[in-house]
């Protein structure tokens, strides 16, 4: 096996194998390692029919030292819990998840991109309704997947800001519904707008409150964070977002600088009136968002080109503690 580890995007690339461990008779099994990337699976398993899927994504990177270590995984395990109770999905306990990541890691450990690559070895655990179901019910049976596959640094060179539009006609949740949690439906829905957005020439699409389309919810897949102009960190409170870790992180970060750090409702309009904004998450940590249009409305943030400097600076904390070249003071980083 050769990889370009440089050439390296955000694509699934066949490794040794997954994980796999299934719910019966009311509890999980030892789980086993599989090789073959396919599944064996009921025609009529309720996550084909009814949606009864939720997944997790997370990584673990190379440090200096060639120790390889996981960021934040128990948050994922606490976050992909949430979700299964709102599925009505049996959860993972958190030893049961953690052990399932680290087993699979360690059978695939040629496939974490060296240190000083930029790339990182994403994570991904699946869980779904594995046992048949003709009426809509929940599964008697579930399946809990962990797949892994080497990704690449997302930035080659600094920072690239991207445009971001607003699409009026779509929600990305209902009020009431599962925007906050990470079902796996929620993305099927929003392919067709990102699709558009995307021949419009966006990258990414911002979503608003599903109620009143007055507020700021977040992109979509990733949430959305600003400094005002004078120096605070604001990102949307709203309970259609799902809980982003990265933004979690990067508050930390940001209290640590000792700046103001509100998590409140964000109106629209206020976006005019911040000093940088991106979009933030696992798979990129932060995309730096310089425009966002909305019908005829263009709103120009921050720097044309680049990332504001408040933001560039979280962004080379958070990675560095990520790799290991600054001390996990937060205590997020778990060995495998
Ligand atoms: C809808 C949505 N919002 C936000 C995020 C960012 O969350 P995290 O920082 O935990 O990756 C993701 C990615 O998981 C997402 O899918």
């Amino acid at each position: 096996m050769s990889i370009d580890w440089q050439r390296l995007g955000f694509q699934y690339l066949d490794t040794n194998g997954h994980v796999c461990h299934v719910w019966r008779d009311g509890r999980w099994d030892a789980g086993e390692f599989v090789q073959e990337p396919y599944l064996r699976l009921h025609i009529a398993a309720t996550a084909l029919h009814y949606g009864q899927a939720c997944f997790e994504g997370l990584k673990a990177f190379c440090r200096r030292d060639g120790e390889i270590r996981l960021f934040r995984p128990l948050d994922n395990a606490r976050r992909m819990a949430a979700t299964a109770r709102r599925l009505c999905i049996p959860e993972v306990p958190e030893e049961l998840f953690l052990d399932a990541v680290r087993r699979v890691i360690r059978a695939n450990l040629e496939f974490v991109p060296p240190y000083g690559t930029g790339g990182s070895l994403y994570v991904r655990p699946l869980l779904i309704g594995s046992g048949p179901q003709i009426g809509v019910s929940p599964a008697t049976e579930y399946a809990f997947l962990v797949l892994v596959t080497p990704v690449g640094a997302y930035y080659k060179g600094g920072l690239t800001p991207v445009r971001a539009t607003v699409l009026d006609q779509y929600d990305r949740t209902a009020p009431l519904g599962v925007g906050n949690v990470k079902v796996a439906g929620n993305y099927a829905a929003g392919l067709e707008p990102h699709l558009i957005a995307q021949r419009q020439g966006f990258a990414i699409e911002l979503y608003l409150d599903a109620r009143e389309h007055r507020y700021v919810d977040e992109f979509g897949t990733s949430n959305l964070i600003g400094i005002s102009r004078d120096g605070a960190y604001v990102t949307p409170r709203s309970d259609s977002i799902l809980p982003s870790i990265t933004n979690h992180g990067l508050q930390e970060l940001a209290r640590e600088r000792g700046m103001d750090v509100q998590v409140r409702p964000v109106l629209f309009e206020e976006l005019r009136s911040f000093a940088e904004v991106a979009a933030c998450g696992t798979a990129v940590v932060i995309t730096p968002v310089n425009e966002i249009v909305r019908g005829g409305e263009v709103i120009r943030i921050g720097p044309a080109t680049g990332c504001g400097p408040v933001l560039q600076s979280l962004y080379e904390r958070y990675t560095a503690i990520q790799v290991g070249d600054a001390e996990d003071v937060f205590g997020w980083t778990v060995a495998i």
